[in-house]
């Protein structure tokens, strides 16, 4: 049993506490390896991929064990540098391993990394990055293997584009190799802040957090300690675009709207009335989503590619013509076909654009989710269509969503899961 049956047309109602981040959780989860002493992740989100990043650590020697909603990991008796294929292949943030596992034993055996779906998801600049540090590479059956024979240097580098995944990997790497490493176009995003946060606290130091100029002084001994994971803005995004869909009014606690502000920007311009209140993010929406005319994906602190399915959902409920640019994935429109079938007039522009012509209507039908965004905007727009959907793929949704169906279910909508 994989699916979630939702009945479409009822209007949402009430509050929800808005989950930890799984961008943020992930790399940090990674970043324990190059700490001595328990870490307690307050706030940790109960996903797959959590699930799955336990299970790699577990399989390096490392313990963690769940104390409600904190996790705590202990990486002192880490003892391997190989990862198992099988849970590498699974999961794309293990990428973020090699950063770590390469600061913490100078060498790394990586499956090739897997994740979603979603376009080609190179790691050419990984690669690019710790070469520059003394690492060297060689690509085996096996995978990737990595070794840094004369340790890790500190280097003075431009991204070619602010990767996320890659400024995360080096500012890793960065914190145990010798010198300064200076980051120049590094990625501002929230998720990359809430790493290096993490980091400083252990003992790191890290300058130029929350900019596009990072410089971190490797060497220092880091310890362990407690953090709290911010809340998932994508998560709290995702709940926003089913309540322009499904109609209602709102109340997300704990939603981090600091890191919202383009996100909000857009649902005002569709219809949505957004207050930002000391319980929380509480938003009003009319069930009949205005389209604006274009909307384009970019980094920080644009808007996120991680909602853009979400966007195009709504905008299929919508009523007016909606351009919806990708930038950063080209294989972001996947969903298209399911949201067709649901009767969303949809035309390709060309490989990085497409057109919704939006009338005002979907129907429920039987779709498929294929990856963890676009299966969880097949549930914004199934909140918004008329009938029953049945979304089969929910393993895919449950890598990002702690219980997409209990929390929608307290707001009032009729969902269930199978
Ligand atoms: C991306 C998103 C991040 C999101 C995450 C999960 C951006 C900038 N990044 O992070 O917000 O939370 O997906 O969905 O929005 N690239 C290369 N070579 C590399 C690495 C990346 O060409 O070695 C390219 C990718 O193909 C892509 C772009 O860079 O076109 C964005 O990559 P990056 O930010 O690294 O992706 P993630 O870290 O997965």
């Amino acid at each position: 049993m994989d699916f979630i049956r939702v009945h479409g047309g009822t209007t949402l109602q009430g509050k929800v506490k808005v989950q930890g981040s799984k961008n943020a959780a992930l790399p940090i989860l990674a970043a324990t390896l190059l700490v001595q002493g328990p870490v307690l992740l307050k706030n940790c989100p109960k996903i797959s991929d959590v699930d799955g990043m336990i299970l790699l650590l577990q399989t390096l020697g490392c313990s963690a064990r769940w104390e409600r909603d904190a996790l705590c990991v202990c990486t002192d008796h880490y003892d391997k540098a190989r990862l198992p294929d099988e849970t590498v292949g699974a999961m794309r943030s293990s990428v973020f391993l090699l950063g770590a596992i390469l600061a913490r034993k100078g060498e790394a055996i990586l499956g090739w990394p897997g994740g979603c779906v979603i376009g080609k998801r190179p790691i050419d600049l990984h690669i690019k990055v710790l070469t520059k540090m003394g690492v060297r590479f060689r690509e085996t059956d096996e995978g990737i293997c990595a070794i840094a024979e004369n340790g890790l240097h500190g280097i003075s580098v431009e991204l070619d584009f602010p990767s996320v995944g890659v400024t995360e990997n080096l500012v890793m790497a960065a914190t145990a190799a010798d010198g300064l490493t200076r980051i120049k176009g590094a990625a501002k995003e929230p998720e990359v802040t809430a790493l290096c946060e993490f980091l400083k606290k252990c003992g790191a130091f890290i300058s130029g957090i929350g900019t596009d100029i990072l410089e971190i002084r490797g060497g220092s001994k880091l310890h362990g300690g407690e953090f709290r994971i911010p809340s998932d803005r994508i998560v709290a995004g995702t709940y926003l675009f089913a309540g322009l869909a499904a109609g209602g009014s709102i109340l997300l606690e704990e939603a981090p709207t600091e890191h919202m502000q383009e996100v909000l920007r857009v649902i005002r311009q569709m219809g949505g009335s957004v207050t930002e209140t000391a319980g929380g993010l509480y938003a009003q929406f009319t069930g009949h989503p205005q389209n604006p005319l274009f909307l384009k994906t970019d980094v920080y602190p644009g808007f996120p590619t991680d909602l853009q399915s979400m966007a195009v959902a709504a905008g299929c409920v919508g009523e007016g013509d909606f351009v919806v640019q990708e930038t950063i994935f080209e294989n972001r429109f996947r969903i298209i076909k399911a949201l067709e079938s649901m009767g969303g007039r949809i035309c390709r522009i060309d490989d990085g654009s497409v057109r919704i012509i939006g009338r005002g209507g979907l129907r429920g039908a039987e779709v498929e989710a294929l990856e963890l965004r676009g299966g969880a905007a097949l549930i914004v727009a199934a909140l918004g269509a008329k009938g029953e959907t049945v979304i089969s793929g929910r393993r895919y949704i449950e890598r990002g969503y702690e219980n997409i169906c209990r929390d929608l279910r307290e707001l009032g909508a009729r969902i269930v899961s199978g």
